[in-house]
C-alpha cells in the first residue's frame, strides 16, 4: 500500500520491514487520546485561520465519529497500519476526502506521540492513585480492628520487641501515602503539553500552543520544541513511581507468604486468594502474593528497559523511542492488576491473635523492658543491658521465660529487682508504655490512623 509519507521514496517497503516498523498493535491503546488531541488541533487550526472554521468543524465531526465507531466496535483497528496516528488520519481521509489531509498541518507524529502518551499517563496516574487510596482504606480499617493484637516486631528476622499488628499495617499505609505523593509529583511534570513542537523545530504557521494545551487540560506547554519531542523523563518518572510502589507490595507479599506458613500461622489467606497443589493435598499456596512479589521484577525491568533505550540517544526524536510504550503499558497494567488483587486479599485474610501472642511470649521480646526497669531503679543502661542479657541466657539454658523466673532468681542478678518487675515486663504493658510518637501505644496508633485518614481526604 502507498505510504502516506511516500514522496521521497518511490519503491515499496518489504512486508517484513512494515511489520517490524509498525507500533499499531500496541499504540492503538491510545486511540482515545490520539483523537482528542486531533480534535483540539483541528479547533486550533480553525481558530487561527490556518484552515477555515468550516473545515475545522468537518474534521472535528469526522474525528468524533471515528472515536464513537472505534469505541462501539463498529470500526475495527487495522493492525497493518504503521501506527495509531497514521491509522486515524487514513480513516479520516477515506471518510471525508481531501479535507482530511489538512489535519496534519503544523504538527508531526513526533509531538503527537508525545502528546498521546502524556495524556494516557495522566489518566493512568489518576486510576492508580484511586486504587492505592482504596488499598490504604482497607489497611486503615484493619488497623482499627487489630489494635490489641500483640506480636513480635522483627529485626534481622529475629524477634525483637513487642508491637501491635495495627502498627505493622500502618507502616505499609505510610509507604503507600508516599507512593501517592510520588505519582502526584510525576503527574505535575507529565501534564505539560508538547503539541505544537512539531517535528522538532516548531512551525512557521501562526499556531496557538496554549489554546491546544488548555483544551486538553494541560497546565503548561513544553518550553523548548526540541525538548518537547525528545523527552521521555515523564515515562521514566512514572515507572520509577511504579517500581517503588511494587517494591512495597513485594515486601508486604513476602510477609504474607511468611505469615501464612505453618511455621508462623499469623494469618490465613482466604481460599479465594490461594491455590492448591496438584500433588500435595495438604497445601494452600499463597500464589497471588508470590506473583505480586514476582511481578515486581517485571516492573523494574520495564523501567530499566526504557532507561537503557534512552541512554545515549541524540536529540531529537529517534525511532528507538517507539520502544517506550510497551514498557510503560506493561508497567501500568501490572501495577493495576497487583493492586486489584492485593486489596481484597488483605481485606479477606484471617488474623490469628493467639499465634501472634504465642510468638510474642516465646521470644524474650521484653528483654529491653527488663533492662529499662533496672535503669529506672538507678542502674546505667549498659550495665542493665548486660544483666538482662545474662538472665535471658539463663532462661534459654533452663527452658523458661522471663515471666516465670522467680524473684529470688532475679535478685541473684541484682538486688534492684523487686515484685513490680513482673508488671514492667508484661507484654501488654510493654506496648502501652511505648508512648513515643509513632510507637505502638493505643494513643499513638489512634494518632497514626487519624493522620492517614486526613491525608486520604486530601
Ligand atoms: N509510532 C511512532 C512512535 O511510537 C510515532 C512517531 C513516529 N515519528 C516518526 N518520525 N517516524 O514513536
Amino acid at each position: 500500500m502507498a505510504k502516506m509519507w511516500a514522496g521521497r521514496t518511490a519503491g515499496d517497503t518489504e512486508k517484513l520491514a512494515d511489520d517490524f516498523n509498525s507500533s499499531m498493535h500496541f499504540d492503538k491503546k491510545m486511540y482515545r487520546q490520539d483523537i482528542m488531541g486531533s480534535i483540539a488541533h483541528a479547533a486550533m487550526l480553525g481558530k487561527q485561520g490556518i484552515i477555515t472554521e468550516e473545515e475545522a468543524n468537518t474534521l472535528i465531526a469526522g474525528l468524533g465519529d471515528i472515536l464513537a465507531d472505534l469505541t462501539s466496535g463498529k470500526l475495527l483497528f487495522d493492525d497493518s497500519a504503521e501506527d495509531i496516528h497514521m491509522f486515524v488520519e487514513q480513516v479520516l481521509t477515506a471518510r471525508l476526502g481531501a479535507v482530511g489531509k489538512k489535519l496534519h498541518t503544523a504538527r508531526s507524529r513526533n509531538d503527537q506521540v508525545a502528546l498521546d502518551l502524556r495524556m494516557y499517563l495522566r489518566d493512568e496516574v489518576d486510576a492508580i492513585t484511586e486504587k492505592i487510596v482504596g488499598f490504604v482504606e482497607v489497611l486503615v480499617k484493619k488497623a482499627e480492628a487489630y489494635t490489641n493484637f500483640i506480636l513480635p516486631g522483627y529485626t534481622h528476622m529475629q524477634r525483637a520487641q513487642p508491637i501491635v499488628f495495627s502498627q505493622h499495617l500502618l507502616a505499609y499505609a505510610m509507604m503507600l501515602l508516599r507512593d501517592i505523593d510520588r505519582f502526584s509529583d510525576a503527574r505535575a511534570r507529565i501534564n505539560v503539553s508538547p503539541i505544537g513542537c512539531c517535528a522538532l523545530a516548531g512551525t512557521s504557521y501562526g499556531t496557538d500552543r496554549h489554546f491546544e494545551a488548555d483544551q486538553l487540560g494541560f497546565t503548561d506547554i513544553c518550553r523548548n520544541s526540541i525538548d518537547g519531542v525528545s523527552d521521555r523523563d515523564f515515562c521514566l518518572e512514572f515507572m520509577s513511581a511504579c517500581s517503588i510502589l511494587m517494591m512495597h507490595l513485594s515486601r508486604f507479599s513476602e510477609e504474607l507468604i511468611l505469615w501464612s506458613s505453618w511455621e508462623f500461622r499469623f494469618i490465613e489467606l482466604s481460599d479465594a486468594y490461594t491455590t492448591g497443589s496438584s500433588i500435595m493435598p495438604q497445601k494452600k499456596n499463597p500464589d497471588m502474593a508470590e506473583l505480586i512479589r514476582g511481578k515486581t521484577g517485571r516492573v523494574y525491568g520495564d523501567l530499566m528497559a526504557l532507561l537503557t533505550t534512552m541512554k545515549g540517544l541524540p536529540l531529537a526524536y529517534n525511532k528507538d523511542m517507539q520502544e517506550d510504550k510497551e514498557s510503560v503499558f506493561d508497567a501500568t497494567e501490572t501495577v493495576r492488576m497487583c493492586l486489584d488483587v492485593m486489596t481484597p486479599m488483605i481485606d479477606t485474610m484471617t488474623v490469628r491473635s493467639d499465634r501472634m501472642r504465642k510468638a510474642a511470649e516465646e521470644g524474650f521480646i521484653n528483654a529491653t523492658d527488663l533492662a529499662d526497669y533496672l535503669v529506672r531503679k538507678g542502674m546505667p543502661f549498659r550495665d542493665a543491658y548486660r544483666v538482662s542479657g545474662s538472665i535471658v541466657a539463663e532462661c534459654i539454658r533452663t527452658g523458661s521465660v522471663l515471666e516465670t523466673l522467680t524473684l529470688e532468681t532475679y535478685r541473684s542478678y541484682s538486688n534492684l529487682f523487686s515484685g513490680d518487675l513482673y508488671d514492667a515486663i508484661d507484654l501488654s504493658a510493654c506496648v502501652a508504655k511505648r508512648t513515643s510518637e509513632g510507637g505502638p501505644s493505643a494513643a499513638s496508633i489512634k494518632a497514626q490512623i487519624s493522620y492517614v485518614k486526613e491525608k486520604l481526604k486530601k
